[in-house]
């Protein structure tokens, strides 16, 4: 028999929208990167106390629900998504009682909590796989990850050529001689989904969070978890289509049978009330998604098309009618992204000419950064950047705001080597500078010590310019891009209805006009020149309108 549910033990769970099962639909999710959103304790990473000592700021941003990236004990390999242990925190970043601390806090300001779940891989430090090292061959604690005995007379070159996400080979030898699978970094040793005991132990961890107040989960490489590693192993050649056109043939992406897991997943989430909520992160084609997002499954998936596409009126359209209709389809709402902490932060994106930023390789959006300051037009990303989140939120479903974004905040180009941190460049020396660049340090202050992040340094460098986009300078000043986001967000919330968007036609293919129906409307100029509005009571605008007409990337909000 399931467990009765269970309801939170928080201050705040009588209240309405704390226990309504529907939250997540249309919410405005905030990403914070926890070690790089205040530092409480000033030793340069930030921390779940100082997430806590910005629940004002949380609120005043007004948005719904808080994804917090991995915050789990780490070495750092990948940023925290290199897990030691999966029911504990970072002693860099706190403890489990900051962690309740910080949940009766949120939950008190009425902000969800969603936390980042890594399942494909663990650690290198996580206890079993430093038990699968010291375990022979063939032995269970090996089969909690993927070993296999390498090719060649010696067994000294690896089972497959296969390459690793970051760059580099697939698999790393141990010093019994032999291999083991890691899709990302060495550090990142693939779990093998097959074991029960590796299922289990997931859904232990699900119900250690859940019941621990948090609403939900963002599930991270969702379509990696189950892999066909019958011998032969294929070649990197013979491999179906790489990840978004696998279709369930490729080896280990989005293979059919991951949907068993997420099935699991699902009865614990129902465990709770209101039932926990999931996001997958799943590079896969967009008739795929569905699956990943249905109600027997995780409920939703992120849908990155946005984020990938030009700034183009028929881009957008076609994405967003595509991503509606398969919304419906699924039971799901929509989500939407134009910023998370794996890109170049969109107003660089749309600051620079349309070559300097693409897609990087199996269809990921690792897109290349830095080198490419010197073309950057930092006004024009800024302006296309509040467009393009102001069109965002006036969409039916869920939007996801990455940290920093709401500070109209640029990438940072010119790290230096010395100082970076992601693998991807490491991997990829001279090829690829990584994703350190949107993961800096937030300025709180215009000036002092980091800019008000911490009494300590900012663990990734921040460059001088951060002092003007700087949280105290921007509430200070109507214009800014904070106090847009602040107005957006609430005019959102008033506004926001069912979930459904009716197409204006207009006669210029390069404005993007749409109703709420019944709520408002939202116009979008992706041209090059000014164009008449329609009728109507402008409620915000993402620039000032130019004789009351709406000028080139620029969005409006009619009532
Ligand atoms: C996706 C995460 O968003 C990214 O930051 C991480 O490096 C990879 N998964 C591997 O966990």
């Amino acid at each position: 028999m399931p467990p009765a549910a269970q309801t939170d033990t928080g201050a705040e769970s009588g209240t309405e929208s704390m226990q309504d099962p529907a939250w997540w639909r249309q919410a405005a999710v905030y990403q914070i990167y926890p070690r790089s959103f205040a530092d409480s304790d000033g030793d340069g990473i930030g921390d779940l106390r100082g997430v806590t000592s910005r629940v004002s700021y949380l609120t005043a941003l007004g948005i719904d629900a808080v994804w917090l990236s991995p915050f789990y004990p780490s070495a750092l390999a990948d940023g925290g998504y290199d897990v030691d242990d999966y029911r504990d925190v970072d002693p860099r970043l706190g403890t489990l009682e900051d962690f309740d601390e910080m949940i009766t806090a949120l939950h008190g300001a009425g902000i969800k909590c969603i936390v980042d779940i890594v399942p494909n891989h663990t650690s290198n430090r996580h206890v079993w796989f430093q038990e699968a090292l010291a375990s022979p061959r063939g032995s269970a604690a090996r089969d909690r990850y993927i070993f296999r005995d390498g090719t060649g007379p010696d067994g000294s070159s690896p089972p497959s050529d296969w390459d690793s996400v970051f760059g580099g080979p697939a698999w790393e030898q141990t010093q019994d001689g032999q291999w083991y699978l890691h899709l990302f970094a060495r550090e990142q040793p693939d779990l093998n989904w097959d074991t029960r005991e590796v299922r289990d132990d997931f859904l232990r961890t699900l119900r250690f969070w859940s019941d621990r107040g948090v609403d939900g989960f963002r599930v991270d490489v969702a379509h990696a978890l189950t892999k066909d590693m019958a011998e032969p192993l294929p070649s990197k050649a013979e491999l179906a289509p790489e990840g978004e056109n696998a279709e369930g043939r490729h080896p280990f992406w989005d293979r059919d049978e991951v949907h068993e897991v997420f099935e699991e997943w699902r009865s614990v989430f129902n465990e709770y009330t209101p039932p926990r909520t999931a996001v997958a992160e799943a590079w896969v084609h967009a008739d795929r998604r569905a699956r990943y997002a249905s109600p027997e499954g995780l409920g939703q998936a992120f849908n990155f098309d946005l984020l990938r596409a030009d700034w183009d009126a028929d881009q957008f359209r076609d994405i967003i009618a595509a991503n509606l209709k398969e919304a419906t389809g699924s039971g799901a709402s929509s989500t939407w992204v134009f910023s998370n902490h794996d890109v170049v932060r969109h107003a660089t994106r749309y600051g620079l000419p349309a070559m300097e930023s693409g897609a990087g390789q199996d269809g990921s959006a690792w897109l290349i950064s830095g080198g490419t300051e010197s073309a950057l037009d930092r006004d024009l990303g800024e302006r296309r950047a509040r467009a393009a989140t102001q069109l965002m939120l006036a969409l039916p479903g869920s939007a996801y705001l990455y940290q920093g974004e709401e500070l109209g905040l640029h990438e940072v180009a010119d790290i230096p080597d010395d100082a970076r941190q992601d693998p991807t460049f490491f991997r990829n020396a001279g090829v690829d500078v990584g994703r350190d660049g949107c993961r800096v340090p937030l300025p709180w202050t215009a000036a002092g010590t980091s800019f008000g992040f911490g009494d300590g340094g900012a663990h990734l460098p921040q460059p001088a310019w951060f002092g003007e986009y700087a949280v105290q300078v921007q509430e200070e000043d109507p214009s800014s891009t904070l106090s847009f986001y602040r107005r957006a967000l609430e005019l959102r919330h008033q506004l926001q209805g069912e979930e459904s968007l009716e197409w204006v036609q207009e006669s210029s293919a390069e404005i993007l006009h749409f109703s709420r129906p019944g709520r408002w409307r939202s116009i979008t100029n992706f041209g090059r020149t000014p164009v008449e509005l329609p009728e109507g009571p402008v409620l915000l605008s993402s620039s000032p309108l130019e004789d009351g007409r709406l000028p080139a990337d620029t969005t409006v909000w009619l009532g």
